[in-house]
C-alpha cells in the first residue's frame, strides 16, 4: 500500500528516493511520483505503472531535497493526475500522503466555495491547498494549521517552494519513521527502506510533526509544543532483497520455510519440562493462569492462522477461543470480561483494521499480545507484548513463510498454556519432538515441487476450484483457496468438507476441481465420505494426504505430505497449497509477486 520516501541532504536525493521507492515496492502500488525544488519552483514527475516508468521520466534530474511516493489507489482512479505528489492550485506546495483523510469531502467543499479548483479526485489534494491558504511566510506554522483540520489515519510529507531546504512530515495512525544520517535525513513509511542508510531512527507517534532542516530535525506534539525524543536503533539486519536463484520472491520465500520454521522455534523450547519459554514477553505464570478466554483479531492470511490456533487453543489448552475479522470487529462494541487475553496477528504489523481492533481492546483493559514479523511496526510497538516471527522480510505480496511461522508461534503459545493446564510433561516433550521434525518435513514437501508443478500444469485451465477439509484442514483450506485467488486470479472457495452438501456441492461438476486436504487423522474417514459425494458428481479431486490408502477411488492426483500431529499438519499442507498456487499462477502468466489490486500492508480501512 502507498509508500513514502523523502530525503534532505547533500547527495543526489532523486537517486536515493527512487531506490527507496523500490524497497517499498513489495507493499503494492499502481503509480509513482516525486517532487523537488531545484530553482525556486516545484518540479514534479508522476507516472502510472511501475517505478521504472518514473525512472525513465526523471532521467538524470537531481536534487538535494526530494519527496517520493508509490500510490495504491483509494480515492480516484489510477491516473497521472491522481498520483502523488499533489499540489495546491499555484504549485507552491507539494504533498505525498499514505492513508486516508476521512473528512476530505467537507474540506474540499469549503475550499471550493473559496474558489479553489481541484485537479484530481484524491483526498490528498486538500492538504497542499490548506497549507497554501494558511501560509504567511512561516512554512511549519502553515503545515501545523492545515494538519489540525485533518481527520483520518495518515502519514504525510510536505514541501514548499519558498523553503527549498525544509521538509515537514507528520503521522497520525499511519507509520512514519525519520532516519538520521550524517548531515542527511531520510523519511519513510517503512524502517526497512532506511536501514541501508542509517540505523538511527525516530518513529513519529500520532499527532507528532517533524520539521526537517539541514541542521537537524525538530519535533512537535499535537499541541504544537516542541518535544525531544531519543533516537532508536534499528536492530534487525538489512534483508537480502534479492531473488537469488529464484524466478520470484514468492517462490524464494516458499523455499525458505525450513529455515524460517526453525527460526520461529529457535531458543523457545524448554525441553526438560516439555514446554516453551518466550524471552520476548514479560508475563508471569499467574498472568497465563488467569487467562479464561482468548480473543484473536486478524485479517487475511493472518486470520486463517488465527482460525487454526482457535482449534488448538480449545483442544489442547481447553481455553474458549473466539476469532474475529478485524475490519468487522472494530465496529462492534466488544465485551471484554476479566480474564480475556487478546492475540492480534499481523505479519506486517501495520494493518489498519487490526491496529484499530488492538487499540479498542487495550482501551477496554485487555492485554494484547501481538504476533508480528516486522520489528518496529506500529502493532508491535503498541501491543502489550509481541512475539516476533523472525521470518525475515516477506516481499511477495501473498503471505507464505510468514503464515507458517505464525502457525509455529501460535502452536508454541498453545503448548505453553496447555502445559499450565491439562497437558502432561511427557505429552509436552513428545509434542516438542514432533515440532523439531517440522523443518525437515517442510523440506520433503518442497522436494515435490516438480511433481506439484506437473499437477498445476494439468489443472491450469480450470477457472473454479474448491479447497475442502475438516477440523485443522478447514482453516487450511481457506488459506489454500486464498493463495490461488491472490496470485493465480482463479476463483477458489475454501469450505468445510462436511458443509459442502448444504449448498456448494451444487457447483461441483467436471469443470470444477477440488483440492481435498485429507490430512486430519481424527476426521480422515468422515472427509473420505465427503469426497465420495464430490466424486459422485464428476468432480475431479486432487488429494493432499499423508498416505494413499483408502483414496484410490477418489483421487485423480495426489500430493503426499509427511505424517505429523494433526495440529502441525496445517503447516505442511499449506506449503503444498502454496506451491500449487504458485505454479498455477506461473502457468497462467499472472504477475506473482505483486498481484493486481493487492497490497502487502493495508494501512487504510
Ligand atoms: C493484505 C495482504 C495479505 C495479508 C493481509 C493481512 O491483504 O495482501 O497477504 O494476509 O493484508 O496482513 P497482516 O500484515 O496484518 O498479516
Amino acid at each position: 500500500m502507498c509508500g513514502i520516501y523523502a530525503y534532505l541532504g547533500h547527495r543526489n536525493g532523486v537517486k536515493i528516493a527512487l531506490d527507496g521507492l523500490h524497497r517499498l515496492e513489495y507493499r503494492g502500488y499502481d503509480s509513482a511520483g516525486l517532487a523537488a525544488i531545484p530553482n525556486g519552483e516545484i518540479v514534479a514527475f508522476r507516472e502510472v505503472g511501475k517505478i521504472a516508468e518514473l525512472e525513465k521520466a526523471v532521467g538524470d534530474f537531481s536534487a538535494n531535497l526530494v519527496i517520493a511516493h508509490t500510490r495504491w489507489a483509494t480515492h480516484g482512479k489510477v491516473t497521472r493526475e491522481n498520483s502523488h505528489p499533489q499540489f495546491d492550485e499555484k504549485k507552491n506546495c507539494a504533498v505525498i500522503l499514505n492513508g486516508i483523510i476521512e473528512n476530505y469531502q467537507t474540506l474540499r467543499e469549503a475550499l471550493r466555495k473559496e474558489g479553489v479548483k481541484f485537479a484530481s479526485d484524491t483526498d490528498t489534494e486538500v492538504i497542499p491547498n490548506l497549507v497554501a491558504r494558511a501560509y504567511e511566510g512561516d512554512f511549519l506554522r502553515a503545515c501545523q494549521q492545515a494538519l489540525l483540520l485533518l481527520k483520518g489515519s495518515f502519514a504525510v510529507a510536505i514541501i514548499h517552494k519558498n523553503h527549498p531546504r525544509e521538509l515537514v512530515v507528520a503521522a497520525n495512525g499511519s507509520p512514519l519513521v525519520i532516519g538520521i544520517g550524517a548531515g542527511e535525513t531520510f523519511v519513510s513509511s517503512d524502517p526497512n527502506a532506511l536501514i541501508h542508510h542509517t540505523r538511527e531512527v525516530i518513529y513519529l507517534a500520532d499527532g507528532e510533526i517533524g520539521y526537517i532542516k539541514p541542521e537537524g530535525v525538530e519535533l512537535f506534539d499535537a499541541t504544537m509544543s516542541q518535544i525531544s525524543k531519543k533516537t532508536e536503533k534499528l536492530l534487525h539486519e538489512a534483508e537480502e532483497m534479492s531473488k537469488g536463484q529464484f524466478e520470484h520472491y514468492t517462490l524464494k520465500e516458499i523455499f525458505e520455510q525450513p529455515r524460517t520454521i526453525s527460526n520461529a522455534m529457535m531458543s523457545r523450547f524448554f525441553e526438560e519440562w516439555g514446554t516453551v519459554a518466550f524471552d520476548d514477553i514479560n508475563l508471569a505464570i499467574s498472568d497465563y493462569i488467569a487467562i479464561k478466554r482468548i480473543l484473536i483479531v486478524a485479517c487475511g492470511t493472518s486470520l486463517h492462522a488465527g482460525y487454526v490456533a482457535s482449534y488448538m487453543l480449545e483442544d489442547l489448552a481447553r481455553i474458549p477461543t473466539q476469532v474475529e475479522i478485524s475490519s468487522e470487529f472494530r465496529y462492534k462494541n466488544p465485551i471484554v470480561p476479566e480474564g480475556t487475553f487478546v492475540i492480534a496477528i499481523s505479519q506486517s504489523g501495520e494493518t489498519a483494521d487490526t491496529l484499530a481492533a488492538l487499540r479498542e481492546l487495550k482501551a477496554k483493559g485487555a492485554y494484547v499480545l501481538a504476533i508480528c514479523n516486522v520489528p518496529g511496526s506500529t502493532i508491535a510497538r503498541e501491543a502489550s507484548g509481541c512475539l516476533f516471527l523472525r521470518a525475515g522480510a516477506e516481499i511477495g505480496v501473498c503471505s507464505t513463510k510468514a503464515f507458517t511461522s505464525q502457525l509455529v508461534v501460535l502452536t508454541l503459545f498453545t503448548l505453553l498454556l496447555a502445559r499450565m493446564r491439562h497437558m502432561s510433561k511427557p505429552e509436552g516433550r513428545k509434542f516438542l519432538q514432533m515440532m523439531e521434525k517440522l523443518p525437515g518435513q517442510a523440506q520433503l514437501v518442497l522436494d515435490q515441487a516438480s511433481h506439484i508443478e506437473k499437477i498445476a500444469k494439468k489443472y491450469a485451465q480450470y477457472n473454479d476450484f474448491f479447497f475442502v477439509g475438516r477440523r485443522y484442514m478447514f482453516p487450511t483450506s481457506l488459506e489454500g483457496a486464498l493463495k490461488l485467488k491472490e496470485i493465480a486470479y482463479v476463483n477458489a472457495n475454501g469450505y468445510a468438507a462436511g458443509e459442502m452438501k448444504h449448498g456448494p456441492i451444487a457447483l461441483i461438476n467436471e469443470n470444477c476441481p477440488t483440492v481435498a486436504l485429507a490430512c486430519d487423522k481424527v476426521m480422515f474417514e468422515k472427509t473420505l465420505s465427503n469426497l465420495m459425494e464430490i466424486k459422485a458428481r464428476h468432480g475431479k479431486v486432487i488429494v493432499v494426504a499423508t498416505k494413499k490408502d483408502g483414496l484410490d477411488e477418489i483421487a485423480d492426483d495426489y500430493i503426499l505430505i509427511p505424517e505429523t500431529y494433526d495440529e502441525l499438519t496445517p503447516i505442511l499442507a499449506s506449503i503444498a497449497c502454496q506451491l500449487f498456487a504458485y505454479y498455477m499462477a506461473r502457468e497462467r502468466g499472472a504477475e506473482i509477486d505483486k498481484p493486481r489490486n493487492l497490497a502487502k500492508a493495508v494501512t487504510v480501512e
